[in-house]
């Protein structure tokens, strides 16, 4: 199922190319998955045995939650599927809206069931199941978590008229920004107080705060059957001005090298300064959407200069030193026109 050389720590190295930061969560969720899928191999078909670690993830919108998962289901080559629990709550059949990702999930592994069983299944917004919405055409956020426990608990689920999948082995990765839940958290727990300066054990104490408790999940308002079946919890932290500038420009599908790409096409070099980064992801930062504005921003930058380009076969490098200076454009000696 999971090849030898699949460690945790190969998994986190392959995560790095991709997400930017989030260390502590690329680890936790990193040990959790190799745990499932090194369990679901060492017990063979005994899959009873299995108690199940199912994965909580915390973040602010933009942080990576998603990027994280997704690059996790490529580098396993495991079927992997997204579905949004809002979406959920937002039907009066959850069991259909259910099947439906089952189903999608099946066609993730080409129409093989038994594959599909060992896959990854992301259900986002999980924080936005708490309250009723009181409508009458909606089902409530609780009975929508209920509805959820069974196919994390693991069971046979019906499919059409005659098929079923197994649950069991799908691991159920579930997130969330849970905005609030700080405030809980900061109520519930008290280790803050021994602090006796500033500095001296922050770190711990750091960790320790940082930890979520069931209780705090309870509080929330996730029903305590629900938070039990999540025991791991990774935290995405808001991506700093650094890590945001990172992100367009280190990993292997960084937007910059997507672009410089682009125009290596026209016979142009594209070279986008640093600080051209950083204004970006200042701005990126005031929009609140973590690193979901920064691709708008950086194609906003280069809308003009990709207009521009392709009417001036002159050019042959585009200099970006600011957002607020123009583009340089440098002519391209003669002889490499074509
Ligand atoms: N840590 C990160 N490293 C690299 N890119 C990131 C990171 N965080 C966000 N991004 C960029 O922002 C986009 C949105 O991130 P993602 O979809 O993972 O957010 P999310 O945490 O799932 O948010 P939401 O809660 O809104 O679903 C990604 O496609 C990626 O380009
Ligand atoms: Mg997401």
């Amino acid at each position: 199922m999971l090849a030898k050389e699949i460690t945790p720590k190969a998994i986190v190295d392959y995560l790095d190319q991709y997400v930017i930061g989030q260390d502590e969560a690329k680890r936790t969720l990193a040990v959790a998955v190799y745990a499932h899928y090194r369990k679901l191999s060492a017990l063979g078909g005994q899959t009873d045995m299995i108690a199940k670690s199912n994965v909580l993830i915390i973040g602010a919108s933009g942080t990576g939650k998603t990027l994280a998962c997704e690059s996790l289901s490529r580098f396993l080559s495991v079927p992997f599927v997204t579905a949004n629990a809002t979406s959920l709550a937002q039907t009066r059949y959850v069991n259909e809206e259910i099947e439906a990702v089952l189903q999608r999930l099946i066609d993730k592994a080409g129409g093989d069931v038994q594959r599909a069983s060992q896959g990854i299944v992301f259900i986002d917004e999980i924080d936005k199941l708490k309250a009723s919405t009181g409508e009458s055409n909606t089902t409530s956020g609780e009975s929508v978590q209920h509805a959820l426990l069974k196919i994390m608990e693991g069971a046979p689920f019906k499919l059409g008229a005659d098929r079923f999948i197994d649950t069991t082995n799908i691991l159920f990765i579930c997130g969330g920004a849970f905005v609030g839940l700080d405030k809980i958290m900061s109520r519930t727990h008290s280790f803050g107080f021994i602090a006796t300066s500033e500095s001296d054990n922050k770190n711990i104490l750091d960790r320790l705060n940082e930890r979520v408790k069931p209780t705090d999940l309870f509080e929330f308002g996730l029903i305590p059957e629900f938070t039990g079946r999540l025991p791991v919890i990774a935290r995405f932290g808001e991506l700093s001005r650094e890590m945001l500038a990172r992100i367009m420009s280190v990993p292997k599908n960084a937007i910059y090298h997507q672009f410089r790409e682009v125009f290596r096409a026209e016979g142009v070099e594209l070279v986008v300064a640093p600080p051209v980064f950083e204004q970006i992801a200042e701005i990126a930062i005031e929009y609140k959407t973590g690193g979901r504005s920064l691709r708008g921003i950086f194609e906003e930058l280069m809308t003009p200069i990709l207009y521009l380009v392709p009417d001036h076969p002159e050019i042959g490098r585009v200099e970006i030193g600011s957002l607020f200076e123009a583009p340089r454009y440098f002519k391209r000696p003669p002889e490499a026109r074509s």
